[in-house]
């Protein structure tokens, strides 16, 4: 077997460690190995499955005990390999891995939901990157909701990156196309900021001519004019819940952990408002 453990040290791989939510998971999942004796290894990946590979092999040689992995590129013939205990963290991989995540289409449906609560009545989505599992549920979640309006387009779709630049283009790409968008559901709190700043270059009002929601609750969200209106995600829970399901699983091997789904919730603020 590649992996055999023992070092008494656990890694997490985050693809990227620019957007705060990586962070905010991180710790959660350092807490709660330090809690329980490990020490902890942090590994940015940028969702590239060479530099995926190279943290593999060198963990590899270390004799790490487990690793807790947020990745869209690790394959199934690769993950077959390797016989020490893997969590998949907040996106599913295609493979049996036990995983701990959200709902993510039931919360992409609260927030379009909320948006039509305010007065919205075209409603857009700036989705994330199609690789990522959380990103197509997410994408479901907002069809749920708007597919069957009698306004609904699908240019009304606007694929992105997660990330702020990639977002303000986009944004600003699909208002100018589209200035009857009176509210957007973006995929993620970094992108929202990025939407957020594209609608004041535009001179578009957020809230009073656009709502905005994002998903994620980083603080971030928090220090924008106007604050983010955003679907949170437990991330201390869902993180310190990956890392105990780590270790039980290091304790006992024949334990085969359920996948488990959290729930998250809306934090209203000032990008999505009652409009009359
Ligand atoms: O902000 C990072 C995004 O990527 C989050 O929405 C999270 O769920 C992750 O997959």
């Amino acid at each position: 077997s590649l992996f055999k453990g023992r070092s008494k040290m656990i890694a997490l791989f985050v693809p990227d460690i620019m957007n705060p939510f990586f962070p905010e998971l991180a710790r959660a999942v350092e807490d709660m190995t330090n809690r329980h004796g490990y020490t902890f290894v942090l590994c940015n990946t940028d969702d590239s499955i060479e530099k995926e590979l190279t943290y593999f092999n060198a963990l590899q040689q270390k004799s790490v005990d487990g690793i807790i992995v947020v990745s869209s590129s690790i394959t199934n013939n690769y993950l077959d390999t390797i016989d020490t205990p893997i969590i998949a963290l907040d996106r599913k991989l295609s493979s049996s891995l036990p995983s701990v995540t959200v709902n993510n289409r039931v919360g992409a449906r609260e927030a379009v939901r909320h948006l039509k609560a305010t007065g919205c009545k075209r409603i857009a989505h700036l989705c994330g990157p199609d690789s990522v599992s959380n990103t197509t549920q997410r994408m479901r979640g907002y069809l749920d909701e708007v597919k069957d309006t009698e306004w609904f387009l699908s240019s009304y779709i606007a694929s992105g990156e997660y990330n702020f630049e990639k977002a303000m283009e986009a944004t600003t790409a699909l208002l100018t196309a589209h200035p009857e968008i009176d509210g957007i559901f973006v995929a993620n709190d970094v992108m929202g900021v990025g939407a957020l700043k594209a609608a004041e270059a535009l001179g578009i009002h957020v809230p009073n001519e656009l709502s905005i929601i994002g998903y994620d609750g980083i603080a971030l969200g928090n220090t924008t004019t106007p604050s983010l209106t955003t679907m949170a995600q437990p991330i201390y829970e869902i993180g310190t819940r990956a890392a105990e399901m780590l270790i039980k699983q290091i304790n006992d091997p024949s334990h085969r952990p359920k996948n488990e789904e959290l729930s998250v919730r809306l934090i209203e603020r000032q990008s999505t408002k009652a409009r009359r």
